[in-house]
């Protein structure tokens, strides 16, 4: 049940009005948990983004500030309860899709059946599986990632562990969406790789490499892939990369089997 769970976080968010700004007090604990996660992990960022963390908090009492860790704790023991989005659902309970000019993210039951269908036949699935030892995922717009969440639940279901046969690209334009998404898919150890760039044109901001993703050595996975690389996993892993680098890439293997999906897809 994640619901005693969502209302804690609501409250403990809530604690930063009249002060603050909701809606920028939840990017910037949203922000917090990500790079406390992230830096645990991916030590080439790390200090780029512990500057960061510093700036995030600089902004606040101490009061604030203590409310990140335990909104973050709200949000391991919901998750512990549960599969499921549960800071999607807590972006929509403080109606904050509202302030973010219609930010609407899929309720969790439509995107769970959307992933069963998507995994369609447990037999190819599995010979898939067997064959190459894992799937792979891209989710183009990924917002809070509930369809990640449901794909990896669905998996789940059907008996097989996602957090060694799944790996996720997903990409969103907004990093609040990223931040909520890495957090969500870090904490069950999703192997993912998260962009912030836009899926239309290919521009690519920032990557964050989920704990599950460095510690299963899937950029080395992947890599040994080559047929299935997509344009984005061939871009290296630490700096931030701006498009031109990727038409590049992408010119250097004309005959790469890669086109951007317009939602949650298997290849
Ligand atoms: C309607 S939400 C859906 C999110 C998620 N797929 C879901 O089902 O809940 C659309 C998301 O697409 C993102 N987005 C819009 N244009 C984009 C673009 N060009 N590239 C990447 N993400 C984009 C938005 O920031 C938003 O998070």
């Amino acid at each position: 049940m994640h619901e005693p769970h969502r209302k804690a976080m609501s409250s403990l968010l809530k604690r930063c009005q009249p002060r603050h700004d909701l809606y920028t007090v939840f990017g910037h604990c949203m922000e917090a948990i990500a790079i406390a996660i992230a830096n645990s992990v991916d030590l080439r960022q790390r200090e780029r983004r512990e500057t960061r963390y510093l700036e995030i908090v600089a902004k606040y009492g101490a009061d604030i500030v203590a409310t990140f860790p335990r909104i973050m704790g709200e949000l391991v023991m919901a998750l512990e309860s549960e599969l499921g989005d549960v800071l999607g659902a807590l972006f929509h309970d403080l109606e904050l899709h509202n302030k973010a000019r219609g930010q609407f993210f899929t309720p969790y039951p439509l995107s769970r059946a959307m992933a069963d269908m998507l995994l369609g036949d447990p037999a190819t699935m599995r010979a898939t599986i067997e064959e190459r030892g894992y799937l792979t995922a891209m989710e183009p717009a990924c917002g809070s990632g509930t369809m990640v969440v449901a794909l990896a639940d669905a998996l789940r279901t059907q008996g097989i562990n996602y957090q060694r046969h799944l790996h996720v690209t997903a990409i969103d334009i907004d990093p609040r969406a990223i931040h909520m998404a890495y957090a969500q898919l870090s904490l069950l150890h999703v192997p993912a790789r998260l962009i912030v760039g836009n899926s239309l044109s290919g521009e690519i901001q920032e990557q964050w490499f989920t704990p599950a993703h460095i510690l299963g050595g899937w950029t080395a996975r992947l890599a040994s892939q080559p047929s299935r690389r997509t344009a984005i996993e061939t871009i290296p892993p630490v700096t931030p990369v701006q498009s031109k680098a990727v038409r590049e890439n992408d010119a250097a293997r004309p005959n790469a089997p890669f086109a951007m999906p317009r939602q949650l897809s298997l290849f």
